[in-house]
Protein backbone atom coordinates (compact mmCIF):
# COMPACT_ATOMS: atom_id res chain seq x y z
CA UNK A 1 0.00 0.00 0.00
CA UNK A 2 1.73 3.22 -1.27
CA UNK A 3 0.76 6.35 -0.17
CA UNK A 4 -1.36 8.27 -3.19
CA UNK A 5 0.04 11.46 -3.17
CA UNK A 6 3.59 12.02 -3.28
CA UNK A 7 4.92 14.77 -1.17
CA UNK A 8 6.54 16.46 -3.96
CA UNK A 9 3.15 16.38 -5.31
CA UNK A 10 1.75 17.87 -2.27
CA UNK A 11 4.62 20.35 -1.88
CA UNK A 12 3.05 21.71 -5.41
CA UNK A 13 -0.65 21.48 -4.98
CA UNK A 14 -0.20 24.42 -2.32
CA UNK A 15 2.80 26.04 -3.27
CA UNK A 16 0.74 28.34 -5.04
CA UNK A 17 -1.58 29.07 -1.68
CA UNK A 18 1.77 29.32 0.24
CA UNK A 19 3.08 31.87 -2.42
CA UNK A 20 -0.71 33.53 -1.33
CA UNK A 21 0.01 34.51 2.38
CA UNK A 22 -0.53 37.93 3.37
CA UNK A 23 3.04 39.40 4.42
CA UNK A 24 3.13 41.20 7.68
CA UNK A 25 3.11 45.28 7.46
CA UNK A 26 6.08 46.82 7.84
CA UNK A 27 7.50 49.94 7.01
CA UNK A 28 10.45 48.18 5.58
CA UNK A 29 8.14 46.50 3.29
CA UNK A 30 6.36 49.41 1.12
CA UNK A 31 3.50 48.99 -1.46
CA UNK A 32 5.50 48.62 -5.09
CA UNK A 33 4.06 51.77 -7.28
CA UNK A 34 5.04 51.18 -11.25
CA UNK A 35 4.88 54.54 -12.95
CA UNK A 36 5.17 54.24 -16.85
CA UNK A 37 5.65 57.68 -18.52
CA UNK A 38 7.26 58.95 -21.25
CA UNK A 39 7.97 62.20 -19.71
CA UNK A 40 10.62 62.04 -16.81
CA UNK A 41 8.73 65.54 -15.04
CA UNK A 42 5.16 62.93 -14.36
CA UNK A 43 7.97 60.74 -12.56
CA UNK A 44 9.31 63.55 -10.79
CA UNK A 45 5.99 65.01 -9.91
CA UNK A 46 4.32 61.88 -8.70
CA UNK A 47 7.73 60.58 -6.27
CA UNK A 48 7.42 64.38 -4.89
CA UNK A 49 3.74 64.59 -4.04
CA UNK A 50 3.69 60.41 -2.79
CA UNK A 51 7.08 61.01 -0.90
CA UNK A 52 5.53 60.86 2.58
CA UNK A 53 2.60 58.74 1.39
CA UNK A 54 1.52 56.01 4.05
CA UNK A 55 -1.10 53.06 4.09
CA UNK A 56 -1.71 51.11 6.34
CA UNK A 57 1.64 51.44 7.82
CA UNK A 58 3.47 50.71 4.83
CA UNK A 59 5.06 53.58 2.51
CA UNK A 60 5.79 53.03 -1.32
CA UNK A 61 8.50 52.11 -3.42
CA UNK A 62 8.31 53.54 -6.84
CA UNK A 63 9.74 51.87 -9.99
CA UNK A 64 9.93 53.78 -13.30
CA UNK A 65 9.59 52.83 -16.76
CA UNK A 66 9.76 55.19 -20.19
CA UNK A 67 7.97 53.11 -22.33
CA UNK A 68 5.46 50.41 -22.00
CA UNK A 69 7.69 47.75 -23.55
CA UNK A 70 10.09 48.53 -20.44
CA UNK A 71 7.23 48.81 -17.92
CA UNK A 72 5.85 45.34 -19.25
CA UNK A 73 8.86 44.13 -18.34
CA UNK A 74 9.15 45.85 -14.92
CA UNK A 75 5.87 44.21 -14.12
CA UNK A 76 7.19 40.50 -14.64
CA UNK A 77 10.13 41.03 -12.77
CA UNK A 78 7.74 42.53 -10.25
CA UNK A 79 4.80 40.50 -9.68
CA UNK A 80 3.88 41.86 -6.19
CA UNK A 81 3.37 45.79 -8.06
CA UNK A 82 0.21 46.77 -6.53
CA UNK A 83 -0.67 49.72 -8.23
CA UNK A 84 0.57 51.09 -11.66
CA UNK A 85 0.14 54.81 -12.94
CA UNK A 86 0.28 54.66 -16.36
CA UNK A 87 0.04 56.84 -19.05
CA UNK A 88 -1.80 56.22 -22.82
CA UNK A 89 0.59 57.54 -25.08
CA UNK A 90 4.02 56.99 -25.19
CA UNK A 91 6.00 54.49 -28.16
CA UNK A 92 2.73 54.73 -30.25
CA UNK A 93 -1.07 56.40 -29.78
CA UNK A 94 -2.23 53.31 -27.78
CA UNK A 95 0.67 51.97 -26.21
CA UNK A 96 -0.37 52.34 -22.75
CA UNK A 97 -4.01 50.97 -23.65
CA UNK A 98 -2.05 48.09 -25.32
CA UNK A 99 0.12 47.52 -22.13
CA UNK A 100 -3.28 46.63 -19.98
CA UNK A 101 -4.17 44.16 -22.45
CA UNK A 102 -0.91 42.94 -22.41
CA UNK A 103 -0.92 43.19 -18.30
CA UNK A 104 -4.42 40.83 -18.10
CA UNK A 105 -4.14 38.58 -21.08
CA UNK A 106 -0.43 38.11 -21.63
CA UNK A 107 1.41 38.56 -18.24
CA UNK A 108 -1.97 37.03 -16.54
CA UNK A 109 -1.78 39.78 -13.89
CA UNK A 110 -5.34 40.37 -13.00
CA UNK A 111 -4.62 41.86 -9.21
CA UNK A 112 -2.46 44.84 -10.18
CA UNK A 113 -4.26 48.17 -9.95
CA UNK A 114 -4.36 49.93 -13.41
CA UNK A 115 -4.81 53.40 -12.78
CA UNK A 116 -4.56 55.84 -16.31
CA UNK A 117 -3.32 58.88 -16.74
CA UNK A 118 -4.06 60.65 -19.76
CA UNK A 119 -2.26 64.19 -20.99
CA UNK A 120 -4.97 64.16 -23.82
CA UNK A 121 -8.28 62.90 -22.78
CA UNK A 122 -9.06 62.67 -26.67
CA UNK A 123 -6.81 59.61 -27.11
CA UNK A 124 -8.86 57.59 -24.76
CA UNK A 125 -11.56 58.80 -23.69
CA UNK A 126 -12.67 57.81 -20.54
CA UNK A 127 -15.83 55.80 -20.74
CA UNK A 128 -14.84 54.01 -23.77
CA UNK A 129 -11.39 53.26 -21.67
CA UNK A 130 -13.41 51.45 -19.24
CA UNK A 131 -15.61 49.67 -20.54
CA UNK A 132 -12.76 47.99 -23.24
CA UNK A 133 -9.99 47.90 -21.02
CA UNK A 134 -9.34 46.48 -18.03
CA UNK A 135 -8.48 49.54 -16.34
CA UNK A 136 -9.55 50.83 -12.53
CA UNK A 137 -9.48 54.18 -12.62
CA UNK A 138 -8.71 56.82 -15.04
CA UNK A 139 -7.25 60.44 -14.62
CA UNK A 140 -5.92 62.93 -16.34
CA UNK A 141 -2.71 64.42 -16.04
CA UNK A 142 -4.28 67.66 -14.90
CA UNK A 143 -5.47 65.96 -11.56
CA UNK A 144 -1.39 65.32 -10.34
CA UNK A 145 -2.08 67.30 -7.33
CA UNK A 146 -1.24 65.89 -4.38
CA UNK A 147 -4.68 65.71 -2.68
CA UNK A 148 -6.03 63.82 -5.91
CA UNK A 149 -3.32 61.60 -6.17
CA UNK A 150 -3.18 60.76 -2.35
CA UNK A 151 -7.17 59.42 -2.85
CA UNK A 152 -6.93 57.90 -6.10
CA UNK A 153 -4.09 55.69 -4.72
CA UNK A 154 -5.72 54.70 -1.35
CA UNK A 155 -8.22 54.11 -3.28
CA UNK A 156 -6.17 51.37 -5.50
CA UNK A 157 -4.38 49.91 -2.58
CA UNK A 158 -7.58 49.10 -0.67
CA UNK A 159 -8.58 47.77 -4.01
CA UNK A 160 -5.74 45.11 -4.36
CA UNK A 161 -5.71 44.43 -0.64
CA UNK A 162 -9.83 43.38 -1.37
CA UNK A 163 -8.96 41.10 -3.98
CA UNK A 164 -5.69 39.61 -2.60
CA UNK A 165 -7.72 38.87 0.60
CA UNK A 166 -10.74 37.23 -1.96
CA UNK A 167 -7.95 35.11 -3.64
CA UNK A 168 -6.32 33.98 -0.63
CA UNK A 169 -9.66 32.75 1.09
CA UNK A 170 -10.42 30.97 -2.24
CA UNK A 171 -7.33 29.16 -2.48
CA UNK A 172 -7.77 28.15 1.22
CA UNK A 173 -11.15 26.84 0.35
CA UNK A 174 -9.64 24.98 -2.64
CA UNK A 175 -6.78 23.22 -0.43
CA UNK A 176 -9.09 22.28 1.98
CA UNK A 177 -10.98 20.52 -0.93
CA UNK A 178 -8.49 18.93 -2.14
CA UNK A 179 -6.95 17.57 1.43
CA UNK A 180 -10.58 15.99 1.64
CA UNK A 181 -10.16 14.52 -1.21
CA UNK A 182 -7.59 12.95 -1.01
CA UNK A 183 -8.26 11.75 2.48
CA UNK A 184 -11.35 10.19 1.21
CA UNK A 185 -9.55 8.44 -1.25
CA UNK A 186 -6.86 6.98 0.52
CA UNK A 187 -9.32 5.89 2.87
CA UNK A 188 -11.00 3.51 -0.08
CA UNK A 189 -7.14 2.72 -1.27
CA UNK A 190 -6.62 1.50 2.22
CA UNK A 191 -9.07 -1.10 1.97
CA UNK A 192 -7.70 -2.30 -2.20
CA UNK A 193 -4.69 -3.96 -1.29
CA UNK A 194 -3.09 -3.98 -4.69
CA UNK A 195 -3.87 -1.02 -7.00
CA UNK A 196 -0.79 1.05 -5.49
CA UNK A 197 -0.14 4.19 -7.60
CA UNK A 198 -3.58 3.43 -9.34
CA UNK A 199 -5.55 6.83 -8.21
CA UNK A 200 -2.59 9.01 -9.27
CA UNK A 201 -2.04 7.53 -13.02
CA UNK A 202 -5.92 7.93 -13.17
CA UNK A 203 -6.05 11.20 -12.40
CA UNK A 204 -2.56 12.08 -15.21
CA UNK A 205 -4.10 9.96 -17.87
CA UNK A 206 -7.78 11.74 -17.29
CA UNK A 207 -6.23 15.28 -17.59
CA UNK A 208 -4.56 14.24 -20.41
CA UNK A 209 -7.27 12.90 -22.21
CA UNK A 210 -9.54 15.56 -21.62
CA UNK A 211 -6.88 18.09 -22.64
CA UNK A 212 -6.57 16.25 -26.06
CA UNK A 213 -10.18 16.12 -26.13
CA UNK A 214 -10.63 19.91 -25.36
CA UNK A 215 -8.35 20.98 -27.96
CA UNK A 216 -10.30 20.24 -30.67
CA UNK A 217 -13.14 18.42 -32.24
CA UNK A 218 -16.97 17.95 -31.02
CA UNK A 219 -16.26 17.75 -27.04
CA UNK A 220 -13.70 20.95 -27.33
CA UNK A 221 -16.90 22.80 -26.41
CA UNK A 222 -17.67 20.99 -23.25
CA UNK A 223 -14.12 20.53 -21.74
CA UNK A 224 -13.55 24.25 -20.48
CA UNK A 225 -10.95 25.58 -18.02
CA UNK A 226 -13.16 24.64 -15.13
CA UNK A 227 -13.65 21.06 -16.58
CA UNK A 228 -10.02 20.58 -16.61
CA UNK A 229 -9.10 21.96 -13.27
CA UNK A 230 -11.27 19.50 -11.71
CA UNK A 231 -11.82 16.51 -13.74
CA UNK A 232 -7.97 14.83 -12.83
CA UNK A 233 -9.02 15.08 -8.74
CA UNK A 234 -12.47 14.15 -9.50
CA UNK A 235 -10.78 11.21 -11.05
CA UNK A 236 -9.21 9.66 -7.83
CA UNK A 237 -12.74 9.32 -6.36
CA UNK A 238 -14.39 7.00 -8.64
CA UNK A 239 -13.87 3.88 -6.97
CA UNK A 240 -15.14 5.93 -3.63
CA UNK A 241 -17.81 3.56 -3.23
CA UNK A 242 -15.97 0.75 -2.36
CA UNK A 243 -15.15 1.97 1.17
CA UNK A 244 -18.74 0.41 1.91
CA UNK A 245 -18.01 -3.24 0.44
CA UNK A 246 -17.01 -6.38 2.30
CA UNK A 247 -13.04 -6.78 2.78
CA UNK A 248 -13.99 -10.91 2.02
CA UNK A 249 -15.61 -9.64 -1.31
CA UNK A 250 -13.07 -6.26 -2.00
CA UNK A 251 -10.01 -8.30 -0.99
CA UNK A 252 -10.82 -11.86 -2.24
CA UNK A 253 -8.26 -13.57 -4.32
CA UNK A 254 -10.31 -15.60 -6.26
CA UNK A 255 -13.27 -15.14 -9.10
CA UNK A 256 -16.00 -13.46 -7.29
CA UNK A 257 -19.32 -15.74 -7.44
CA UNK A 258 -22.48 -13.71 -8.84
CA UNK A 259 -23.94 -13.01 -5.61
CA UNK A 260 -20.42 -11.30 -4.73
CA UNK A 261 -20.42 -9.58 -8.10
CA UNK A 262 -23.95 -7.58 -7.11
CA UNK A 263 -22.24 -6.39 -4.72
CA UNK A 264 -19.19 -5.29 -6.06
CA UNK A 265 -21.23 -3.68 -8.47
CA UNK A 266 -23.12 -1.08 -5.41
CA UNK A 267 -19.91 0.44 -5.22
CA UNK A 268 -20.72 2.77 -8.65
CA UNK A 269 -24.37 4.28 -6.97
CA UNK A 270 -22.72 4.35 -3.44
CA UNK A 271 -20.05 6.17 -4.40
CA UNK A 272 -21.94 9.04 -6.25
CA UNK A 273 -24.47 9.04 -3.06
CA UNK A 274 -21.84 10.01 -1.14
CA UNK A 275 -20.65 12.60 -3.55
CA UNK A 276 -23.99 13.91 -4.25
CA UNK A 277 -23.98 14.79 -0.87
CA UNK A 278 -20.70 16.86 -0.42
CA UNK A 279 -21.39 18.43 -3.74
CA UNK A 280 -24.50 19.79 -2.29
CA UNK A 281 -22.43 21.43 0.51
CA UNK A 282 -20.32 23.28 -2.51
CA UNK A 283 -21.91 25.93 -4.96
CA UNK A 284 -20.93 25.35 -8.56
CA UNK A 285 -18.93 22.89 -9.58
CA UNK A 286 -16.35 21.14 -7.30
CA UNK A 287 -14.23 18.11 -7.05
CA UNK A 288 -17.30 16.88 -5.58
CA UNK A 289 -19.79 17.28 -8.23
CA UNK A 290 -17.51 15.83 -11.13
CA UNK A 291 -16.46 13.23 -8.99
CA UNK A 292 -20.63 11.92 -8.64
CA UNK A 293 -20.94 11.95 -11.93
CA UNK A 294 -18.10 9.58 -12.33
CA UNK A 295 -18.51 7.54 -9.78
CA UNK A 296 -22.06 7.06 -10.30
CA UNK A 297 -21.20 6.74 -14.73
CA UNK A 298 -17.22 4.89 -14.53
CA UNK A 299 -19.06 1.41 -15.23
CA UNK A 300 -21.61 2.35 -18.06
CA UNK A 301 -20.88 1.15 -21.37
CA UNK A 302 -21.35 3.47 -24.61
CA UNK A 303 -23.83 0.84 -25.76
CA UNK A 304 -26.35 0.60 -22.89
CA UNK A 305 -25.09 -2.69 -21.48
CA UNK A 306 -23.33 -1.18 -18.38
CA UNK A 307 -23.87 -0.32 -14.74
CA UNK A 308 -25.66 0.45 -12.20
CA UNK A 309 -28.13 3.23 -14.88
CA UNK A 310 -27.38 0.67 -18.44
CA UNK A 311 -26.72 4.72 -20.04
CA UNK A 312 -26.26 4.74 -23.66
CA UNK A 313 -23.67 6.91 -25.26
CA UNK A 314 -24.04 10.62 -24.76
CA UNK A 315 -26.22 9.94 -21.66
CA UNK A 316 -23.50 9.04 -19.69
CA UNK A 317 -21.46 11.95 -18.68
CA UNK A 318 -18.52 12.87 -20.73
CA UNK A 319 -16.32 13.06 -17.36
CA UNK A 320 -17.00 9.42 -16.60
CA UNK A 321 -16.44 7.84 -20.25
CA UNK A 322 -12.43 9.52 -20.20
CA UNK A 323 -12.30 7.43 -16.53
CA UNK A 324 -14.01 4.04 -17.89
CA UNK A 325 -11.08 4.09 -20.87
CA UNK A 326 -8.11 5.53 -18.03
CA UNK A 327 -9.76 3.12 -15.21
CA UNK A 328 -9.61 -0.07 -17.78
CA UNK A 329 -6.64 0.47 -19.43
CA UNK A 330 -4.77 0.67 -16.18
CA UNK A 331 -6.44 -2.34 -14.70
CA UNK A 332 -5.37 -4.18 -17.97
CA UNK A 333 -1.96 -3.16 -17.76
CA UNK A 334 -1.96 -3.54 -13.99
CA UNK A 335 -0.69 -6.83 -11.51
CA UNK A 336 -3.42 -8.12 -9.89
CA UNK A 337 -3.94 -11.30 -7.31
CA UNK A 338 -5.46 -13.40 -10.48
CA UNK A 339 -3.68 -12.13 -13.55
CA UNK A 340 -0.09 -10.62 -15.03
CA UNK A 341 -0.23 -7.36 -16.23
CA UNK A 342 -0.85 -7.31 -20.21
CA UNK A 343 1.79 -5.60 -22.84
CA UNK A 344 0.38 -2.22 -23.54
CA UNK A 345 0.34 -2.98 -27.07
CA UNK A 346 -2.48 -5.60 -26.09
CA UNK A 347 -4.11 -3.76 -23.96
CA UNK A 348 -4.39 -1.08 -26.82
CA UNK A 349 -5.54 -3.53 -29.23
CA UNK A 350 -8.84 -4.02 -26.59
CA UNK A 351 -9.93 -0.99 -26.37
CA UNK A 352 -9.46 -0.21 -29.76
CA UNK A 353 -11.81 -3.41 -30.54
CA UNK A 354 -14.16 -2.06 -27.78
CA UNK A 355 -14.30 1.38 -28.83
CA UNK A 356 -18.43 2.14 -29.95
CA UNK A 357 -19.10 -0.60 -27.50
CA UNK A 358 -17.61 -0.30 -24.42
CA UNK A 359 -16.00 3.07 -25.00
CA UNK A 360 -17.19 6.59 -26.12
CA UNK A 361 -14.76 5.99 -29.75
CA UNK A 362 -13.75 9.59 -29.71
CA UNK A 363 -12.25 8.94 -26.02
CA UNK A 364 -10.37 6.32 -27.39
CA UNK A 365 -9.13 7.91 -30.51
CA UNK A 366 -7.74 10.49 -27.97
CA UNK A 367 -6.33 8.29 -25.92
CA UNK A 368 -4.47 6.14 -28.63
CA UNK A 369 -3.00 9.75 -30.23
CA UNK A 370 -1.79 10.36 -26.80
CA UNK A 371 -0.32 7.03 -26.56
CA UNK A 372 1.41 7.62 -30.08
CA UNK A 373 2.93 10.73 -28.62
CA UNK A 374 4.53 8.63 -26.05
CA UNK A 375 2.37 10.02 -23.46
CA UNK A 376 0.17 7.10 -21.92
CA UNK A 377 0.19 8.52 -18.50
CA UNK A 378 2.58 6.19 -16.64
CA UNK A 379 4.56 7.66 -13.78
CA UNK A 380 7.15 4.93 -13.56
CA UNK A 381 7.41 3.17 -16.12
CA UNK A 382 8.49 -0.25 -15.32
CA UNK A 383 10.44 -3.13 -17.01
CA UNK A 384 8.11 -4.65 -20.07
CA UNK A 385 6.94 -8.18 -18.53
CA UNK A 386 6.03 -10.84 -20.67
CA UNK A 387 3.21 -11.38 -22.33
CA UNK A 388 1.05 -14.00 -20.41
CA UNK A 389 0.70 -17.10 -22.07
CA UNK A 390 -3.29 -17.15 -22.43
CA UNK A 391 -4.51 -13.69 -21.44
CA UNK A 392 -7.57 -13.90 -19.95
CA UNK A 393 -10.38 -11.25 -20.10
CA UNK A 394 -11.94 -10.47 -16.17
CA UNK A 395 -14.06 -7.63 -15.55
CA UNK A 396 -11.38 -5.39 -15.60
CA UNK A 397 -11.96 -2.39 -13.41
CA UNK A 398 -13.33 -4.00 -10.50
FE1 LIG B 1 -15.09 1.04 -10.20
Amino acid sequence: MEDMTRPDEMDQLFAEEEALEPRPASKDDPWKVLVVDDEEQVHAVTRLVLGDFEFQGRGLKFLNAYTAQAGASLLVENPDVAVILLDVVMESEHAGLELVHKIREEIGNRFVRIVLRTGQPGQAPEKQAFLEYDINDYRTKTELTAEKLFTAMVGALRNYEDIKRIKRLFEQVKASQLATVVAMADLAEYKDEDTGDHVLRIKRRTEAIARKLGASGPYSVAINETFLELVGTAAILHDIGKIGIPDRILQKPAKLTAEEWEVMRTHALMGEHLLRKLAAMVPGPSFMSIGANIAGGHHEKWNGTGYPRGLKGQEIPLEARIVAVADVYDALTSRRAYKEPWPPKEALEALRRDAGSHFDPLIVEAFLELVAEGNDGTIEPSAPAPPPETPERKEPAE
